[in-house]
């Protein structure tokens, strides 16, 4: 089918002729992002032009996410009121694409009540979205169910959403079945990249600009364990590192339980690697880590943390945490409370536990009540807040390296950036500035972000 992908859009192309516009919306993590971006590669070579309002669209694709119910729920909402935007314009198409479409109930579930999606794309199968067009302009609707894992082929031009920060999967999928995700059922087993074609991918990138390049996978640190050669994730870090240019490297996640000190030495002895590290620690109580199948314990979490501090006392943080895993007891919860006032996080992801079907996690039966959870969420966010702030304070008088960003929602004449330490900073600046470097010396400390001027 992939063969004659190019005859397709060609086809594709004559048929629908020139001034259509795609609107193409991502629900789901950094990687579906960047599956969005190359389902716009896609589109703009059958001719589409894109556009941010739907109800010019002559094409809507919703990438979609699966890993909590509310992802979910949303997209439906939005399928639903998509009915309208069909009735006037019968030859919009609109597709669905991305985790949701993996699960087989889901993907029923939008065939059989929204009759007006006309195209149902498996995760990871978006190399097959131009045929399943073709198939739709010939009136076939859901003309294939792929359930192979066809990753993106690597000669695709991708359109990214910025000139200046890129995204790039080293990996796809995941083999570690934490009992409450989803994401290994809808995204199939890991699947690394070459290191060379990784390579020559960020090589483009910062000859052409970028300033931030940001590695993905659902666990970076098992980069390779699928390859016969010797390459590591620190050892591919290593290898970007020595591409010359003025760039950042970012990664994201790396599993608690790879995490080695190599990783760790690395990203001190690499100048291009950003000094903060983002590591999911879901929760501080061991029971539920063993619920959960995260395969370490908070003393083991905590003795990366120290092998880390040791390096650098102040070196920037951050995590995931789940709230509410089925029979969370409030001890367990206290654990996680003291996790937090342990490490010291910059800053936290957190969720309250949604229950997947298909899970192991599914299968108990919770005692917990929503407004117990609802209670814990709200305690949580209120000691991050007080966290942040404290901690913030260690940068009052430093000058940070900052990437600017765009300009900051409520100051006028303001930027916004992220520093290297992954802290929002924001400074008066000129939006000639955007998408450059500045040294930014921090002069006060909000309880979200730091304010400072340039160097
Ligand atoms: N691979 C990444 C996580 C990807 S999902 C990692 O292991 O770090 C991002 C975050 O969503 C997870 O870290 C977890 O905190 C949260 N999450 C995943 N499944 C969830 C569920 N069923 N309910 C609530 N939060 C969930
Ligand atoms: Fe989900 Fe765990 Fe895999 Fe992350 S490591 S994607 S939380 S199964
Ligand atoms: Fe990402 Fe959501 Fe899929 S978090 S991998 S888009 S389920």
């Amino acid at each position: 089918m992939n063969l004659n992908n190019n005859d397709i859009t060609e086809n594709i192309k004559k048929r629908i002729g020139g001034n259509r516009l795609a609107y193409v919306r991502s629900f789901g993590c950094q990687l579906n992002v960047s599956d969005s971006e190359k389902i716009k590669g896609l589109l703009k070579k059958m001719g589409f032009g894109f556009t941010e309002n739907e109800n010019n669209a002559d094409i809507i694709v919703l990438n979609t996410c699966a890993v909590r119910e509310n992802a979910e729920d949303r997209v439906f909402g939005i399928v639903g009121s998509m009915k309208k935007l069909k009735e006037k314009n019968p030859s919009l198409i609109i597709a669905i694409a991305g985790c949701m479409t993996a699960q087989e109930h889901i993907a029923e579930k939008i065939k059989k009540s929204y009759p007006q999606v006309d195209i149902v794309v498996g995760t990871s199968a978006i190399n097959s979205l131009p045929k399943l067009m073709l198939d739709c302009l010939d009136g076939q609707k859901f003309s294939a169910d792929i359930k192979e894992y066809d990753d993106f082929s690597e000669a695709v031009e991708q359109v990214r959403e910025s000139s200046f920060k890129a995204s790039v999967p080293i990996m796809f999928g995941c083999n570690n079945f934490c009992t409450y995700c989803i994401v290994p059922y809808v995204r199939g087993r890991e699947r690394s990249r070459k290191p060379e074609d990784i390579i020559s991918e960020v090589r483009q990138l910062v000859s052409e600009g970028y300033k931030e390049i940001m590695l993905l996978g659902q666990n970076v640190n098992s980069y390779g364990n699928d390859l016969s050669s010797d390459i590591n994730f620190p050892k591919l870090l290593r290898m970007i590192n020595d591409i010359q240019g003025d760039f950042w490297i970012r990664f994201m996640s790396s599993h608690p339980k790879d995490a080695s000190e190599e990783l760790i030495d690395t990203i001190f002895e690499c100048e291009k690697v950003a000094k903060h590290l983002h590591l999911p620690v879901q929760s501080g109580s061991n029971e539920i880590l063993k619920k959960m199948n995260r395969n370490y314990t908070a003393e083991k979490y905590l003795s990366i943390v120290e092998y880390i501090r040791k390096k650098d006392p102040e070196f920037s943080l951050t995590t995931d945490i789940i709230v509410g895993f089925p029979n969370e007891s409030e001890s367990d919860f206290r654990a996680t409370l003291d996790i937090m006032n342990k490490v010291k996080y910059d800053n936290i992801y957190s969720f309250i536990y949604s229950r997947r079907s298909g899970t192991k996690a599914a299968e108990i039966q919770d005692s917990t009540d929503e407004k117990t959870k609802g209670g814990r969420m709200r305690e949580l966010l209120n000691l991050q807040r007080n966290i942040s702030t404290e901690h913030y304070k260690r940068f009052i008088g430093k000058t940070l390296r900052v990437l600017a960003d765009g300009k900051a929602k409520k100051s006028d004449g303001y930027l916004t950036g992220k520093s290297s330490e992954f802290i929002i900073v924001e400074f008066e600046g000129d939006e000639s500035l955007i998408g450059q470097f500045v040294d930014v010396k921090i002069t006060e400390a909000m309880n979200w972000a730091v304010k400072g001027v340039i160097n």
